[in-house]
């Protein structure tokens, strides 16, 4: 395993998981705390309560879990596999004893660091903190983890956010986004801020423009009733993809700390320029899958994979940012997500400006050089420069990239980015959980293009499942959107 000698254990913990039942807790909660354990970053003593609905659960709930896990951790070891589910202990939230028994359960714990994980639709956090309040369970080395998505606009976020702020304060509360658990997205701050070369030409002067893209082959799966109250917007840019925007675009921080990183990701965001009534149409395009594929394999359309054909929920958005401060003056951030596209991957182009002057003019097809960081699959970094081809006959170039390869780079499994997030709650480290005042600024730019879409009559343009969706006019010709060079 990558690092293996170099983990510290954290202490002890008793974590308390909402929704244990539930998708995200099978697929990576758990794998999470397995893989975590398996390491020996896990202390001998922690505990794990997993809160189920039903009553019936309590006794079937074990079983599903190993088979989850047997069928999703890699080379699974039994051992360890049994060790997990010795410190699983299951309490459903059928009757109103459950607070009591999860007060019984603390009684028998030796473990300061409490973690309550709300792995439950936001609407019911408010009243979870509540319970917990009134039964005692809040201490100070407590720590609350909420799952996005916090409310639906700029209002309900704050409802949301002043119920667990009632019982919880601010350094307590773990606001997970998971792609900052993600290595390559760690790597982001590393290559900035670890590495002299780029500092220097990482803004305006030198850079034309930047493009984010999350582009998923999927479509909505099972996911359909939560994904269409959503839509892309709310599932990755106001979070997601802000955040990865907020990295690229951040000062450097004095310190690696949670205050001095979450406040300057707090001043891009407060920074990025509305879009509104009137620029709108101009900076934003949405879309919705219709209907796609080949003979041999065809795909549905979203409103057939959700069964509603009524639907004006988006699963693709692009949009043309901009972020008003020195810094970034005139530089275009082109976002761009979708479901149903023609295959998944995650990357980050930064695309420098041309040569002020050219002497080579025979040379017309000049191209600018560009950062690739592509985040998954196949991790790595590429720097794309202008080569002159070996050989006789005058300079003949051409484009070559210059490549980082994680794998090849650090053999061994990269852990999942809720490995590293879990392990910092419990070390109380915030550094990658969004603070209140970012998720209220997010929700103000957010809103205000939700709230436009919806004033404006915006209409979805409709892209053919499998295919890399509309939005291309958001990059006013300038620029095209950048192809996958996974290869
Ligand atoms: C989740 C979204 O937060 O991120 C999903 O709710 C999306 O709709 C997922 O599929 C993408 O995550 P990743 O890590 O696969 O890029």
């Amino acid at each position: 395993m990558i690092g293996k000698k170099s983990i510290e254990t954290v202490q002890d913990f008793d974590m308390v998981i909402f929704g244990a039942t539930g998708d995200l807790s099978f697929r990576k909660i758990f794998p999470a705390l397995y893989y975590r354990l398996n390491e020996g970053q896990v202390k001998p003593k922690s505990r794990i309560a997993a809160i189920v609905r039903k009553k019936e659960d309590e006794v079937n709930f074990k079983i599903i879990l190993q088979k989850n896990l047997e069928n999703s951790v890699i080379n699974i070891n039994s051992a360890v596999l049994n060790d997990l589910l010795s410190k699983v202990d299951v309490v459903s939230i059928s009757d109103n004893s459950a607070y009591l028994k999860l007060e019984d359960w603390f009684k028998r714990s030796f473990n300061s660091v409490r973690v309550y994980y709300l792995a439950t639709p936001s609407t019911v956090f408010g009243s979870i903190a509540k319970k917990l309040h009134e039964h005692n369970l809040i201490t100070i080395q407590s720590r609350i983890v909420l799952e996005k998505p916090l409310g639906k606009d700029k209002g309900s976020s704050n409802e949301i956010n002043g119920e667990i702020l009632a019982y919880f304060s601010e350094n307590q509360i773990y606001r997970i986004d998971h792609y900052l658990g993600k290595e390559t997205v760690q790597n982001l701050m590393v290559l900035r801020f670890a590495n002299y070369l780029f500092e220097n030409s990482w803004n305006s002067n030198h850079i034309k423009s930047v493009q984010i893209s999350a582009a998923e082959s999927l479509g909505v799966e099972k996911r359909g009733d939560y994904y269409n109250q959503y839509g892309a917007l709310l599932d990755m840019v106001q979070n997601h993809l802000l955040q990865l925007l907020c990295l690229i675009a951040m000062e450097p921080p004095s310190m690696l700390n949670a205050d001095e990183v979450r406040v300057e990701k707090y001043k891009v965001l407060k920074s990025l320029r509305l879009i509104n009534n009137q620029n709108v149409e101009d900076c934003a395009v949405k879309g919705q899958y219709s209907r796609g594929g080949t003979n041999e394999m065809m795909l549905p359309s979203y409103l057939e994979d959700i069964e509603d054909f009524s639907s004006e929920t988006e699963t693709f958005v692009a949009i043309r940012a901009y972020i008003d401060n020195w810094r970034w003056k005139s530089v275009p951030f082109y976002i761009r997500t979708g479901k149903r596209m023609s295959e998944k991957f995650s990357e980050i182009v930064i695309t420098f400006k041309n040569v002020p002057h050219n002497v080579f003019p025979e040379q017309k097809n000049f191209i600018n050089n560009k950062l690739i960081i592509r985040l998954q699959p196949k991790e790595r970094i590429e720097f794309v420069q202008m080569v002159k081809v070996p050989g006789p006959g005058g300079y003949r170039y051409k484009p070559v990239s210059m490549k980082l390869d994680y794998q090849e780079s650090f053999k061994g499994r990269f852990p999942d980015a809720y490995e590293r997030l879990l392990m910092d709650v419990v070390r109380g480290n915030q550094t990658l959980f969004m603070s209140n005042d970012e998720l209220s600024a997010s929700w103000d730019w957010i809103t205000s293009i939700s709230n436009a879409w919806k004033e404006t009559g915006h209409k979805n343009n409709l892209y053919k499942a499998g295919t890399d969706g509309p939005g291309d006019e958001i990059l006013l010709n300038d620029d095209q959107w950048h192809k996958n060079s996974s290869e």
